[in-house]
């Protein structure tokens, strides 16, 4: 089932997210309508937030992305913690299903280790760097309440500043089913 993202605005967007048991209410089927979302919305990650659930879940499929075609990066992460950040801030041109409309260069580290449980709540440790570990930060951020444009400058956040009201306010035309805060305009 496809679930409607989140829009920018939404409070959802901005808590802090909470571990989840084993035992949590149809997590299989969740994790799946995840995966139908994001693909119906061509993302290349989706964090439970963004449908509205604050909950330490989201999920990451780099394999449309040409250069990780054959990586078979295809993960669930659940309950995850980034033990490491490490290497030289690198820029990324970011975009985030939230916020339709908006890409901007963001700073991180290349190389991270993260602690996570998969869909089946085993635990993993695993170092990720390049697209991957980029794509993980974007996400954990979401599970962190913080978003992408969150990282801006002061200045480029101004120039910006319309833009990302105007989503808010539910004018928008993304090519995908959202839910806005105040409904849509
Ligand atoms: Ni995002």
């Amino acid at each position: 089932m496809i679930l409607p993202i989140v829009a920018y605005g939404d409070a959802v967007l901005k808590k802090v997210s909470v571990d989840i048991e084993k035992t949590y209410p149809d997590i299989q089927k969740l994790i799946a309508d995840m995966f139908e979302t994001m693909y119906a919305a061509s993302g290349v990650g989706l964090a439970a937030p963004q449908i509205g659930k604050n909950i330490r879940l989201f999920i990451a499929d780099g394999t449309q992305i040409d250069t990780l075609k054959d990586s078979g990066f295809k993960k669930v992460f659940i309950n995850a913690e980034i033990l490491e950040e490490d290497g030289e801030e690198w820029s990324y041109n970011e975009g985030c299903l939230s916020i339709p409309g908006v890409r901007e260069d963001v700073m991180r580290l290349p190389k991270i280790k993260i602690k996570y449980l998969d869909e089946n709540f085993k635990s993993h440790t695993e170092e990720f760097d390049g697209i991957q570990a980029r794509i993980i930060q974007h996400e954990y951020d979401h599970i962190e309440g913080v978003l992408f444009v969150d990282h801006l400058s002061a200045l480029k956040k101004q120039l910006i500043r319309g833009k990302l009201q105007n989503i808010s306010k539910g004018k928008t035309d993304a090519e995908y089913r959202m839910k806005f805060p105040l409904g849509k305009k």
